[in-house]
């Protein structure tokens, strides 16, 4: 018996493992990358599924690729990625020690997706969580907010109202902090939330701090 709990242990903790999370997250970048589940499939040049560490501590959600990170292939490289950069800086975060990903794995030629990709497309997004098992996460933006309080059953609310402010989602196996903040390309299409960006994430660095989280 006791050799059987022993046994069983030592499984549970490869299911953790940074290893066994990386090989998971592989498997699951090949589908994307084979993905042809919705129609934007066709219109894309490379899917983008996201990067960093897979033990990550905090994740951030951006909306979906826009026309650099469908030619790169990799997460916010573009004029956006450039302001999120700086945002990472204002927090004291680097960006390799952050998992950076979108609701949304293939270009949006317009912008935007319809209801049916997105819950089409965040199949591969709640495995990435389910994977990575952040502390924290960061929605940028009002789509993946409202796709992050539904999935955990929080009331749906305006972004001028939760911006910057924590809330505790959790289901039986997960639990985590979630920061709504805007999203760093709103602030380049309305120059005056810029200062609101910077200040919300300086205040998420000095809570990142107390918390001892990094
Ligand atoms: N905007 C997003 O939402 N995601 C990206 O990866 C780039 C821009
Ligand atoms: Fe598949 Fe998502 Fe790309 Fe649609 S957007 S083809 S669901 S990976």
């Amino acid at each position: 018996m006791k050799k059987r709990g022993i046994t069983l242990k030592v499984r549970e903790g490869e299911q953790t493992g940074v290893e066994s999370r990386i090989q998971r997250l592989e498997a699951l970048r090949k589908e994307v990358e084979g993905c042809r589940k919705c129609p934007l499939w066709r219109t894309r040049k490379n899917p983008v599924f996201g990067e960093g560490p897979p033990d990550a501590e905090i994740m951030l959600i951006g909306l979906g690729p826009g026309r650099q990170e469908d030619l790169q292939g990799r997460p916010f490289v573009g004029a956006a990625g450039k302001f999120l950069d700086q945002l990472l800086e204002v927090a004291g975060l680097r960006r390799e020690e952050v998992y950076i990903t979108n609701v949304m794995k293939c270009f949006l030629p317009e912008n935007r997706a319809t209801d049916d990709e997105i819950r089409t497309c965040t199949q591969y997004l709640d495995q990435q969580i389910e994977i990575i098992q952040p502390k924290v996460i960061v929605t940028l933006g009002n789509v993946a907010t409202n796709y992050i309080f539904g999935k955990f059953g929080l009331k749906p609310e305006a972004m001028e109202k939760v911006h910057g402010k924590i809330f505790e989602i959790s289901t039986l196996i997960f639990q985590a902090h979630l920061i709504p903040m805007y999203h760093p390309a709103s602030a380049l299409r309305n120059p005056p939330l810029r200062g609101t960006l910077i200040e919300d994430w300086r205040e998420f660095g000095r809570w990142l701090r107390e918390l001892r989280v990094v």
